[in-house]
């Protein structure tokens, strides 16, 4: 990228938000091998293709091994720059791993193939995504550091510019704005990008939903605010809950300086591919592919809002929803306005149905326990010392950087999974997803000495059923 320049680079998501979003995470390998020599000759900037569910996906539905989805992807992407999302200490998974364990899978990672890792904390408490950090930049990949965009008192203009200059001095290579439920608006994201170029000088990246319908505007105003990278989604696999498509956002800046370079004839036999994907997946799409309004109107993620709906109706208590949505605010500033993201999404919408059910903070489940206890981090503000009172009782909450408090974990997992294992990296999965595992490596295994003995010397299929 010559200095000055002003063209915009392509992140393409097809692989990994993409279906994340629109299919439950359920695409094959066997899906993406056709089309990813199109993909990198199409000239997008990266492809965002592992890590978020896809890993835990792989597995338990689709019986597939995510290292070696990554290798082979990597085998047939020379060009693009392949991406994963990492959730800080939680990895891919859904807890806070020790830092051996956080260590050893970024260097696996890295060392199979993927060459920028998107370290994100749902808190944006950073010493959650300092080891990994650290470890990224020790393998020599690119890090990019990502914010968490929310809407709150405490989330100002000061307070992302401030978090980005910290990013930079951790030693991000770029920094992306993840606004996982498509909130932020053209006028914002103006500014957002504008306070966050004052403070950085490392190239910004936006991540958006469409599920208000302004991911796109949002974008422009974002990129002629001077952002240099967007994430967007191959057509067939764009809009609803995923991303803004990618060929409307290569014409809209087609003839500009902020030209993408792509060439709408190179992306054809991508969204061609995609459309016979969308066909065969077409059961798993979601019923309503427009604006949600409910989300304009409540400003909370849309997956939340449908897990409020949901709870509610199989307690026989629907009658509650507007109470619940009203009780959100009270329980989110009390926990010291968490960004609404998993898991704090759900932790503050089910506080708040407790609430509404059983009485303002007459009961709090172990998950919100554990969040007064310091477990999942530092809030962006202070809780409310009374509610954490209430929920913890005369227990001590930690202040330290929670990772601390977890004892290595490496060598343990080693040992268990021995008899089972093929390569070092199983004890990584071993780990993250021990119920999947038990069930999942020792046919890996098997898969695999078989092949070894000559017994079974087949590879798998490279085409999808037409
Ligand atoms: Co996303």
């Amino acid at each position: 990228m010559p200095a000055g320049s002003k063209k915009v680079r392509i992140t393409e998501t097809g692989l990994r938000d993409a279906h994340q979003s629109l299919i439950a995470t359920r695409m094959r390998t066997s899906d993406m091998l056709p089309v990813l020599e199109y993909m990198d000759n199409a000239g997008y900037w990266a492809l965002e293709m592992w890590g978020g569910a896809t890993f835990d996906s792989a597995m338990r539905f689709l019986d597939e091994d995510p290292w070696e989805r990554l290798r082979l992807i990597r085998a047939k992407v020379k060009k693009a720059k392949l991406q994963m999302l990492l959730r800080g200490q939680n990895l891919v998974g859904y807890r806070h791993y020790a830092d051996d364990v956080v260590r050893e899978f970024v260097k696996k990672a890295v060392g199979n193939g993927i060459d920028i890792v998107r370290c994100f904390d749902a808190l944006n408490d950073l010493r959650n995504v300092e080891v990994a950090a650290d470890q990224v930049k020790k393998e020599g990949a690119h890090l990019q550091l990502c914010m968490s965009y929310t809407l709150s008192p405490v989330h100002t203009l000061d307070s992302f510019a401030n978090m980005a200059k910290q990013m930079q001095d951790m030693g991000a290579d770029s920094i992306a704005i993840k606004d996982m439920a498509g909130l932020i608006g053209p006028m914002d994201c103006a500014k957002l990008v504008k306070a966050i170029k004052e403070k950085v000088d490392i190239p910004i990246e936006l991540h958006s939903h469409y599920t208000t319908g302004l991911a796109s505007m949002a974008y422009l105003s974002g990129i002629e605010a001077g952002a240099e990278i967007v994430d967007t989604a191959i057509s067939p696999f764009a809009l609803g809950t995923s991303q803004p498509p990618t060929e409307s956002m290569v014409a809209a800046l087609a003839n500009s300086e902020y030209d993408t370079g792509i060439k709408m004839d190179d992306l054809l036999p991508i969204c061609n591919h995609f459309k016979k994907l969308r066909e065969k997946y077409k059961d798993l799409l979601p019923e309503i592919a427009g604006v949600d309004i409910n989300i304009l109107r409540y400003q909370i993620p849309g997956g939340m809002y449908s897990n409020m709906v949901n709870q509610l109706k199989e307690m026989n208590a629907i009658d509650k929803l507007e109470d619940v949505l009203n009780e959100v605010p009270v329980v989110r500033k009390a926990m010291g306005y968490p960004p609404l993201v998993t898991p704090s999404s759900q932790m503050v919408g089910t506080q708040a149905t407790v609430n509404v059910l059983r009485g303002r903070w007459k009961s709090f489940p172990k998950e919100i326990r554990q969040y007064f206890l310091g477990y999942y981090g530092q809030p962006p503000a202070p809780v409310d010392p009374e509610v954490q009172k209430l929920a913890i009782g005369n227990e001590e909450p930690i202040t330290c950087r929670p990772g601390e408090k977890i004892a290595p974990e490496m060598e343990k997992a080693r040992e268990d999974c021995k008899p089972w294992a093929t390569e070092p990296e199983d004890a990584l999965t071993w780990i993250m997803f021990p119920q999947v595992a038990k069930d999942f490596l020792p046919k890996k295994y098997a898969k695999a000495t078989k092949r070894d003995s000559g017994i079974q010397a087949q590879a798998a299929p490279e085409a999808y059923p037409a």
